[in-house]
């Protein structure tokens, strides 16, 4: 085993040449800032924090992450505005090329000699009581894994982080909802190995399973399906944002690993579909699958993603009100920007008439009214019953209607994105969607039918 993970080694750790030429080329960024800033009077101190400061970067992955830390004394109008104005001017000056990204706070991403570089602004913060933004925090991360973590363990976390990436669960962003890359370093200080933590996911990894590192006895103010309670806050669990989804497809990939440990748990795997396959697979599950597409603002994916996810959970909701049933659903963002909402119904029509059931005839007054409301009511039993007519009696009529400006209120349908659908929708049946989609978005199709692919090397 150990020679295996040697050879996976050699393809994900940065040599010490490439780390020595990140250090040095973010020392010449952090001079330009902390020179810019003394010319302003400006007393901020500078560093290199994340994976590039921790030894966790995966080779060729990673973003380079270096922090302005400004006095808790500056205003966070301020601190953000002179955080902005000192990337931009750095970004500039070494003639890349920048943009605004939002975190807590807004802060600037520079593309700068094929690095990714994020330069954030943050408080000088001595512990987590001190805490102003949640930025702030990842100062006392990058102090916290440097001071505990040793070289193999860096090394372990690389293989863990190799493996999550492989089966889709790396990432605390809110399309993969999965682990964070301190959450990784984390595991692997309490396990110290990548092996060992398979084993302990594979077998006895539950819903709610704590990890408290520095015993603080937190854990029961969290009710996450994993509980790592912060060694630098007591107060936050570092797996918020993984979802039950991708910690259950985490033990699942963790046992089929332990059962045939193969190479492939730690290549990227692209799936390989024609046009002709997706449509034989449609046809096979025989069910009536629409999709709901329409074009996607120019926003942050974790402002986005959030916004269709709950689109489509109100469509679902609106759909079953009105008896189409759901039996799987899906979303993503093709390459042209555009939303697909896959939504799958076991029957997309119903018939014209809908069946209420009335009060009991025991209570005289109540059925009195339910007869006056209703000429057509009849005795079924002990209850009264009365036959309406369908709003909807099939899937587009309904889609259709429930989206015009007049009716939407039904839905519930994210901010920035309700105009582009009312105004702008297309619904089409999966087969049509295939047959306009870029082969290079099949893999999302695909996925929709077989979700747990990447898990089954
Ligand atoms: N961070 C955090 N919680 C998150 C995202 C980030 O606390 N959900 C903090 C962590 O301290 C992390 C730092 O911000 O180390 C930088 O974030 P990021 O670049 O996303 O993670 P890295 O640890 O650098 O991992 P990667 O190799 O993926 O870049
Ligand atoms: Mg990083």
């Amino acid at each position: 085993m150990i020679e295996i993970y040697n050879e996976i080694l050699k393809d994900i750790e940065p040599s010490l040449e490439d780390r020595q030429n990140v250090i040095e080329f973010s020392n010449k960024l952090i001079k330009i800032i902390m020179d810019y800033s003394k010319s302003k009077n400006i007393n901020i101190k500078c560093r290199l924090v994340g994976s590039m400061a921790k030894n966790t970067s995966l080779m060729g992955k990673s973003d380079i992450d270096i922090f302005m830390t400004f006095p808790l004394s500056y205003p966070e109008e301020e601190l953000k505005s002179y955080g902005l104005e000192f990337g931009e001017y750095c970004i500039k000056k070494v003639g890349g090329t920048s943009e605004v990204r939002y975190a807590s706070h807004p802060y600037t991403t520079g593309l700068i000699d094929g690095f990714e570089v994020d330069f954030v602004p943050c408080y000088q913060i001595k512990d987590s009581s001190e805490l102003k933004s949640a930025v702030d925090r990842t100062i006392l991360h990058t102090d916290y894994i440097q001071s505990h973590m040793t070289e193999e363990e860096t090394r372990q976390v690389l293989l863990l982080k190799k493996f999550m990436t492989s089966i889709n669960t790396y990432g605390a962003n809110y399309k993969v909802s999965g682990f964070s890359g301190y959450l990784c370093e984390l595991l692997i200080l309490k396990y110290h190995s990548f092996d060992r933590i398979i084993e302990e996911a594979a077998n006895n990894w539950h819903n709610r399973y704590e990890i408290d590192l520095e015993e603080y006895g937190t854990s029961n103010n969290f009710k996450d399906p994993l509980i790592v309670i912060d060694p630098t806050d007591k107060n936050r669990n570092v797996a918020a944002a993984l979802s039950l989804q991708k910690f259950s497809e985490f033990i699942i990939a963790c046992r089929n690993y332990l059962s045939d440990p193969k190479m492939e748990y730690f290549q990227n795997r692209k799936i390989h579909i024609t046009r002709e396959e997706l449509i034989t697979e449609f046809t096979k599950r025989g069910t009536k699958c629409y999709v709901l597409s329409f074009n996607v603002p120019e926003l942050p994916d974790d402002v986005i993603y959030p916004q269709i996810n709950k689109t489509m959970n109100s469509f679902i909701k609106v759909s079953e009100m009105y008896d189409f049933r759901i039996i799987e659903n899906n979303y993503y963002i093709n390459s042209d920007n555009e939303a697909r909402i896959i939504l799958e119904y076991d029957n997309d029509e119903v018939s014209n008439i809908k069946i209420h059931k009335g009060p009991q005839i025991k209570y005289k007054e109540n059925g009195m009214n339910f007869k006056n409301k209703y000429s057509n009511a009849y005795i079924r039993e002990d209850k009264w019953i009365s036959v309406s007519e369908r709003k909807y009696k099939n899937v587009p009529e309904m889609v259709d209607n429930i989206v015009k400006k007049e009716n939407r209120s039904i839905l519930k349908l994210g901010k920035n994105v309700k105009d582009e659908i009312t105004g702008n929708y297309s619904l089409n049946t999966v087969f049509e969607v295939i047959d306009q989609e870029n082969p290079e978005d099949y893999e999302e199709l695909f996925m929709h039918i077989y979700p747990d692919y990447k898990l089954r090397r």
